[in-house]
Formats: C-alpha cells, sequence, structure tokens
C-alpha cells in the first residue's frame, strides 16, 4: 500500500495555484480554508452558498457522493435539490458503458447557460476522469467545467476548490494510481436509516470488457476494526439497514493477507445492535466461498439476497470474457447457497452481444437464465471500453441481432421474475420503509429482506420503520400491498 506522498501523480493543473505547501496541508486544512471564504462571503452578502450533485451509475458512485455532499458541507455549502440552481454543480460520473458517459455530457453540456448567468462551478469527478481522452475533451469543448478530479484523490476536492476559488483558473488534477485507503472524511449520507458502507475499493479481476480496473485501481481493502467502527455508529445514529459495497466483496482481506475474512466480517457485524439488516454487492462468482455461504445460513441480519452476475451462459464466452469460472461452476453454486438458505431471491447482470458470441452461444445465456430462475436481472448490451482487450476484437453480429436477442432476454426474464413474484401473493413481508413512492406519493415504499420492491397504503410516516405488510398484488418489478401490524 502507497504513501500519498510516493504514489504517482499525473498532474495536469490548468492553472497551478499550486502551492508547494498544498501537499502538506490536510484536506480538513483545505476544508477550513474555503469555509473562511464562505464565511466572509456570506457576512458581505447575507447568502449562503450552494451546491448540487449529479450522480450516474453505481452505489460506489452514490456512496463517493455522500462524501464530496459532506466535504461540501463542511466548507459551508448548502445542499439544494438536484434540479434547483446552484453556486457549484458536481457530477460524480460512470463510464461502464457508452450511454452512461454520453448522458454526461449531455447533463455537463446543458448547463452553459446556468454557468454564464449565475457564474456556477461545474465539477466533474469519478470513473471518467480517469480517461486522458475525456480530460482533453473537457478541457477542449466544456470549458465551464472548472474543477476535475478522479477516483482516487475525492480528499484533494478541498484544496483544488480552494485553488479555483482564488485563482479563477480551471483546475484539472487526476491521480494515476490508487493511494492509501483514507478514512475519517466527512459523509452527508442521503438516508438515515440505511447506509453504503465501502469494504473493499478497486478490482484486481480483468474482465476483458470491464474498464473498471482501469480507473478504480487494484484492491484495497479497509481495516475491519475501521468498518466495524463506522457501523457501530450508524447504528448508535438510527441506521437500520447497511448495504457493504465492493466491486469484488469476496475478495475482501486477500490484499491484507487474511483468509476470508469477510465471512468473519459478517459474524461481526451480526453483533451490532441496532442493525437489523445487512446486504453486500457485489460478489464473483469463482470466489464466492463455502464459508461464506455458512455465514449467510448462520447470520440472521445478512438478507436472503445474492446478487451473483453470470455475465454471459456459453463457457466460451464466459472463457473470452476471463471470467475464470464455468457455467457449471455457477450452477452448482447456485444449488449451493440455495441449499443452505431456501428463501434467497438471486439476481444478477448478463452481458449480450459480447465479441464473437453466436446464436448457440447466446441460447446458453437464455438457458441458464431459465435454469436459475433469477428475481430480478440487469441486462445490458455489450460495449466496447477504450483500452480493455475486448475493444478490439471483430463483433461478429449485426446490431439488429444483437438488439433482438437482448429484446428476447428481457422477454425471457420478465416472464420468469412475473411468475416468481407471484408467491408473494397473500403473503405478509417484512418492510423497512423508505419513504413516500416515487411512482404514486399516496403511497409508502420500502423493500423486502429479498429486495423486492413494496408499494403500499399505510397511515402516518413509517420512514425507517419495519413493518409487516400484506401483499395484495404482485408484478415482475414491484410489489403491492397493505399495511399490517407494525413491528417499531
Ligand atoms: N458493456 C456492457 N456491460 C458492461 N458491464 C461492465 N462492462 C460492460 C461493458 N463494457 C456490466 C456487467 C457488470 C455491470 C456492472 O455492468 O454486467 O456486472
Ligand atoms: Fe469489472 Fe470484472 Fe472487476 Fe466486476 S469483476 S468490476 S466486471 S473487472
Amino acid at each position: 500500500m502507497e504513501n500519498i506522498k510516493d504514489s504517482t501523480r499525473k498532474k495536469d493543473a490548468c492553472g497551478q495555484g499550486g502551492l508547494e505547501l498544498a501537499k502538506t496541508m490536510e484536506s480538513a486544512d483545505w476544508m477550513e480554508q474555503v469555509r473562511n471564504l464562505n464565511v466572509e462571503h456570506t457576512l458581505r452578502t447575507g447568502k449562503v452558498r450552494t451546491f448540487r450533485l449529479d450522480v450516474f451509475g453505481c452505489q460506489m458512485n452514490e456512496r463517493d457522493a455522500e462524501t464530496i455532499a459532506g466535504m461540501l458541507t463542511n466548507m459551508g455549502y448548502e445542499q439544494v435539490a438536484p434540479d434547483a440552481p446552484a453556486d457549484i454543480i458536481v457530477f460524480v460520473t460512470c463510464c461502464v458503458r457508452e450511454n452512461a458517459e454520453e448522458r454526461v455530457y449531455g447533463h455537463i453540456g446543458g448547463l452553459t447557460r446556468e454557468c454564464e448567468e449565475r457564474g456556477s462551478i461545474i465539477v466533474a469527478s469519478g470513473c471518467m476522469m480517469q480517461q486522458p481522452h475525456v480530460l482533453e475533451k473537457l478541457k477542449k469543448s466544456y470549458r465551464h467545467v472548472k474543477i476535475v478530479f478522479g477516483t482516487h484523490n475525492i480528499h484533494e476536492f478541498p484544496r483544488l476548490l480552494y485553488q479555483h476559488l482564488t485563482s479563477g483558473k480551471r483546475v484539472f488534477e487526476i491521480w494515476e494510481k490508487e493511494g492509501r485507503v483514507i478514512e475519517d472524511m466527512p459523509i452527508k449520507r442521503s438516508e438515515r436509516h440505511k447506509a453504503f458502507v465501502n469494504i473493499i475499493y478497486g478490482c484486481n479481476n480483468f474482465c476483458t470488457y470491464c474498464i473498471v480496473p482501469y480507473v478504480r485501481g487494484r484492491e484495497r481493502s479497509r481495516r475491519k476494526e475501521d468498518i466495524l467502527e463506522e457501523i457501530r455508529a450508524l447504528a448508535a445514529d438510527g441506521c437500520r439497514e447497511i448495504t457493504l459495497l465492493g466491486q469484488n466483496v469476496n475478495s475482501y482481506g486477500n490484499d491484507l493477507g487474511e483468509k476470508d475474512l469477510f465471512a468473519r466480517l459478517l459474524y461481526d457485524i451480526e453483533t451490532i445492535d441496532g442493525i437489523d439488516r445487512v446486504r453486500f454487492t457485489t460478489s464473483h462468482p469463482k470466489d464466492l466461498s463455502d464459508s461464506l455461504i455458512r455465514a449467510m445460513k448462520e447470520c440472521e441480519k445478512v438478507c436472503e439476497h445474492l446478487h451473483l452476475p453470470f455475465q454471459a451462459g456459453s463457457n466460451r464466452v464466459l472463457q473470452r470474457m476471463n471470467r475464470k469460472y464455468t457455467r457449471e461452476h455457477y450452477l452448482a453454486l447456485v444449488d449451493r447457497i440455495r441449499e443452505a438458505v431456501p428463501d434467497i431471491a438471486l439476481t444478477t447482470d448478463i452481458i449480450v452481444g459480447f465479441p464473437g458470441e453466436t446464436e448457440e452461444d447466446f441460447e446458453q445465456t437464455l438457458d441458464l437464465v431459465r435454469k436459475v430462475q433469477f428475481d430480478a436481472a440487469f441486462m445490458f448490451i455489450y460495449s466496447p471500453r477504450k483500452g480493455t482487450p475486448a475493444e478490439k476484437w471483430e463483433q461478429t453480429e449485426s446490431q439488429e441481432t444483437i438488439s433482438n436477442r437482448f429484446k428476447r432476454l428481457v422477454e425471457l426474464q420478465t416472464e420468469i421474475a412475473t411468475g416468481l413474484a407471484k408467491r408473494y401473493e397473500g403473503r405478509t413481508v417484512e418492510v423497512l420503509v423508505d419513504g413516500l413512492s416515487k411512482t404514486n406519493p399516496e403511497m409508502l415504499s420500502g423493500r423486502t429482506r429479498t429486495n423486492k420492491l413494496v408499494n403500499f397504503r399505510a397511515n402516518g410516516n413509517l420512514t425507517g420503520r419495519l413493518v409487516d405488510v400484506e401483499i395484495i398484488r404482485a408484478g415482475a418489478f414491484w410489489l403491492e400491498g397493505k399495511e399490517g401490524a407494525g413491528r417499531g
């Protein structure tokens, strides 16, 4: 593990307000500097400066956004709604597929007027920024983007912001390599009753289609004690559900020289009072151990849901994807998990149209979907990513064939999910209430332990409570219910 000062940095400060001092001061000191500027501003104008966030991609990004919101709040900025005018607009970007990148460019491009009229500062961060061609494009064609940092130097945001505020220059700074794990950053959690907790950063797997290892670096685990301390503090603050995050949680502890540390972590979390539910994502099928399956069976707080991406059903494609397991291994794993936790809901990720995928290969994907019976699946059309091995591989099928396969897969999966959901009808399930339903504000909404979305009618504000809900109607994507007895 590296020390920050020693890590290879690629600095590209369009305007280096960059004092040597910058390197020795801590995030907290820079936050204080910016806070002082904001106090002066408020005294002068009577106004508090504001920020809003635009977050793309996965739960890691949502968690990173909470750190960025924490730093900004600490520096005296006030968060406003996603569609409200703001002095600082922060993008947390994703580059896992091309359409995510296109949407980011679209959103940033749409802000030129707000920047001109209001002087808003655009900050771009996250996975996309780790790619040199993206930086070039932002520099040349999106001149209203003033501050850029990447996935490895989020903690440097306060210094970059200070440099921009005091020099007016654009500040772009990216680290090519990951640094040490940084603890104790401020966090502004978006919800009180449930929280994301990082346990491992980065990925060592290099699936041939995937850009994540290039933009999020190698695996670095947090110390178990740091994780437990964070969860204890969350529990004391009223949090009831935690989701442990990592690109591959099953590798947790490997870089610390520990074996089976993830299973041990689950047993330790089990003893923390106040936490009712534990989830984790994502698991790689090649690393999911029997000791983890045992922990899932034995730890009552661990929810009956597992997200286990299989990506493709054909061994030939799996090999070309560098996934390091076979369909037989995956199916046997599913059997072992279901034997240990019979009611478990399984969800997955699937890629359609990987270079070289034939009709026969695709049939194997459909076959695996039929065999496993997933409660839900995230299905994607393959998107070539710059710098990955598969980017260079020839696409043998037409876009029409691939769209057609995608459609067939979605239809099959929807049919299966609808059928499986029916098992909930007439049953009473435990729901952790998230708040008002996004689709129907007359209803409340929450999740079962199996991660099914439930919309239901009830009286009063039950956000953050565990309630029993009787399911009256079940569809592929959500269940409808009515409140049974409350449980506090
Ligand atoms: N094209 C399409 N889907 C991808 N994923 C990752 N990289 C790509 C890509 N290049 C999908 C995988 C992964 C999920 C997070 O995104 O299914 O599990
Ligand atoms: Fe990407 Fe594979 Fe790592 Fe998942 S395990 S983040 S798909 S390289």
